[in-house]
């Protein structure tokens, strides 16, 4: 048996990309693209919380949208650097703004 102690996803990290399926992450893009469409919004900069390895934000990113991610896992963190994403390691409850960083849009899955 393996015990998970701490944040779990940072001995999930490994393994997470390989069990979460593509398509749950194309149907997630394509709801938030229409909430975007809805609000007549196409924001200049998105944050993504709690980003995991970043498998939505790498789909904005390919789509030339300006996204960075924060999370609580170095680990998934690591992976989602290695996607060429921008990301915070933070927690999204109180994690505090850089002064310098503006983002006009976030949201957050699950
Ligand atoms: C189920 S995974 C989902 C990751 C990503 N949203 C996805 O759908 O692939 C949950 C993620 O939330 C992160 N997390 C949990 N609590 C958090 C918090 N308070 N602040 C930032 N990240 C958090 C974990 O580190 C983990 O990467």
């Amino acid at each position: 048996m393996i015990m998970l102690t701490g944040n779990p996803y940072e001995k999930f990290a490994e393994v997470y990309d390989s069990i979460m399926p593509d398509k749950f992450y194309e149907d997630y893009y394509k709801f938030i693209i229409e909430i975007l469409k809805k609000l007549e919004l196409k924001p200049a900069s998105i944050l993504e919380l709690a980003c995991g390895t970043g498998k939505l934000a790498k789909i904005f990113l390919d789509e030339d949208y300006n996204i960075e991610g924060l999370d609580l896992s170095q680990s998934m963190l690591s992976i989602a650097k290695k996607k060429g994403l921008k990301v915070y390691q933070g927690n999204m409850v109180n994690f505090k703004l850089n002064k310098n960083t503006t983002w006009y849009f976030a949201f957050s899955i699950r």
